[in-house]
């Protein structure tokens, strides 16, 4: 049986299918080859929404109806649904045609013609080809298994409950133009400035955001919150961020989320890794590679880079201001951390060690912080790696509270890593409850006030140029 592929309406993408299947039906002039060509077809689209991680937001937690919906993209407004996009007529995609796919994928809109928020990362997804968007509509359209499940509905606060609104956001933000390759540059680096810039979105997580929660462009992948976790400076920098790494260690950290003295993946990279990355292809990888060592470095306060703080002698832990052994932190810490992490932070087999290492030694307590609540889980390279959470709501008898969390962390910054970092319990606590708001986020609960504002200003001004007009009149 031959399948049907694509939208009714003709689209610049119908040219690529065509392409394939002329150059088929050239071949062999069969329709068994056109039909080859729909497979070759489906088989990018498959790859392209591995390497685009579609899986991590549109399936639920531990969920075995793949793209079904219902996990919530935690964001400084509040949840924001993932929706349905297997092939249901009812509740997912299976009336959409290819025009509105790539619509909802690179604009930002859905089938209704309202606006999506960016927690979906279509500002990155912007750059997909029309070759590599049809060939993700092929495949989610005829592969993808439909799943019959309503959609949550999302419903945030006032102002941001108005979709309309994201226009806006998407005019000052939203950069239409698709990937242009760099003529001066090589077909490896342009593939990697496509995948990274595109489909992997390294950006929306390593790039910072501003006040109104763009990208800063002047700051690509110089680091970015995500609420608990922190995605580091991924730029060249050799003491700010990742410039000391070679090539090998890249694609190892890539590939398995383990490099050794250097840096071990937790949170959303994890996810990344697990469900995305290790499962490109060398050449895809490489790719990758090539153009993240290529972007400017941008450099920070720092004066020694996260991956270089040593392994601690017993004076100098003292000179650092390490705590002593009636400190509670470090009593904390030999009960909870050292079993595996070792008295002296060394790590053992499977443990990584607590100095030379990036969460250890940033200029930040995010990662720490995250790592102590939530652990580190990661599935990737064959090896199945776990570190268990301490947070309160997951493990509640070897829980920590807030001030222990802390304590913990002001040790093990002390002595093992970066010693200008202290940690209080607000700050746990803040950072537990998404980490701070953005300017946006702390104005919106004025938003009411600000327009009333607005309009006695209004007023007051047309009052004063009436009062003008009359006066002139008068004069
Ligand atoms: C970082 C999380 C994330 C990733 C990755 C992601 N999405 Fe989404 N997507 C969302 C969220 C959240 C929404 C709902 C946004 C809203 O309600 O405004 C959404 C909405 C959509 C919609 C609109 C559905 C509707 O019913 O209106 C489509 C289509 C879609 N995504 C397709 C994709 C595809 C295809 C990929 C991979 C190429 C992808 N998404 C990757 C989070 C994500
Ligand atoms: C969904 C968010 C997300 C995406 C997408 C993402 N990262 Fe990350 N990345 C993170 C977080 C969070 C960390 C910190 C993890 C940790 O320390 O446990 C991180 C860590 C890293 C590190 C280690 C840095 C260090 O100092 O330890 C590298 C290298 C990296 N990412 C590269 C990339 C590249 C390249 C891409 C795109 C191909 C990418 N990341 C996409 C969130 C993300
Ligand atoms: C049961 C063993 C175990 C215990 C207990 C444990 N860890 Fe870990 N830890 C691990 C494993 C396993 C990893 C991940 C190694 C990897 O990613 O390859 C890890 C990773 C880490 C990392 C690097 C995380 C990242 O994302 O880069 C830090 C920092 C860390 N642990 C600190 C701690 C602290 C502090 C404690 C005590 C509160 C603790 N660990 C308790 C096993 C443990």
């Amino acid at each position: 049986m031959r399948l049907k592929i694509g939208a009714p309406e003709p689209r610049k993408s119908n040219a690529f299918r065509g392409m394939i299947a002329v150059a088929a039906l050239a071949a062999g002039g069969s329709a068994a080859f056109a039909q080859d060509a729909d497979k070759t077809l489906i088989e990018r689209g498959r790859y392209l929404s591995t390497a685009s991680d579609c899986v991590a937001c549109h399936t639920a937690p531990g969920g075995s109806e793949k793209y079904a919906g219902g996990y919530a993209v935690q964001s400084p407004m509040g949840a924001i649904w993932a929706t349905n996009i297997t092939p249901s007529k009812e509740f997912g995609i299976g009336n959409w045609s290819e025009e509105e796919f790539a619509r909802a994928v690179r604009d930002g809109i859905a089938k209704d013609g309202s606006h999506l928020y960016p927690a979906m990362p279509y500002p990155s997804y912007a750059k997909i080809t029309d070759e590599d968007i049809a060939a993700l509509y092929a495949y989610f359209i005829h592969e993808v298994t439909p799943v019959d499940k309503p959609n949550v509905k999302t419903e945030l606060e006032f102002p941001f409950s108005v979709r309309a609104s994201m226009a806006g956001w998407n005019m000052l933000f939203l950069d239409r133009t698709r990937f242009q390759p760099d003529a001066t540059q090589s077909a490896e680096w342009n593939r990697g400035a496509y995948l990274a810039e595109g489909p992997a979105h390294c950006s929306t997580c390593h790039t910072p955001r501003n006040a109104l929660m763009g990208e800063d462009a002047s700051q690509t992948y110089a680091g970015g919150s995500l609420g608990l976790w922190y995605a580091p400076n991924i730029t060249p920098h050799k003491i700010a961020g990742i410039g000391s790494w070679s090539r090998d260690d890249l694609t190892q950290y890539l590939r398995t989320g383990n490099v050794i003295g250097k840096s071990q993946a937790g949170g959303a990279m994890a996810e990344a890794i697990e469900h995305s990355f290790q499962h490109l292809t060398d050449d895809d990888i490489n790719a990758i590679v090539t153009y993240v060592q290529s972007v400017p470095a941008i450099g920070s306060a720092e004066t020694v880079s996260r991956f270089d703080y040593a392994p601690p002698n017993e004076t100098e832990a003292v000179l650092r201001g390490a705590p002593g052994a009636d400190d509670p932190g470090f009593r904390l810490f030999s009960g909870t951390c050292a079993a595996c992490h070792g008295v002296n932070g060394q790590g053992a087999k499977d443990y990584p060690s607590l100095y030379n290492n990036a969460v250890t030694g940033a200029d930040r307590p995010d990662n720490l912080i995250a790592t102590i609540v939530e652990g580190v889980h990661r599935n990737a390279g064959g090896v199945a790696t776990m570190m268990p959470g301490f947070g309160p709501a997951a493990y509640p008898t070897e829980s920590l509270s807030d001030q222990e969390i802390a304590d913990v962390s002001n040790y093990v910054f002390a002595t093992f890593g970066n010693p200008a970092v202290k940690v209080t319990a607000d700050q746990v606590t803040e950072l537990r409850n998404g980490g701070p708001k953005p300017l946006i986020v702390k104005l919106a609960p004025y938003t009411p006030y600000a327009a009333a504002v607005g309009v006695v200003v209004f007023l007051l001004a047309i009052w004063g140029v009436l009062r003008l007009i009359r006066r002139r009149q008068a004069a």
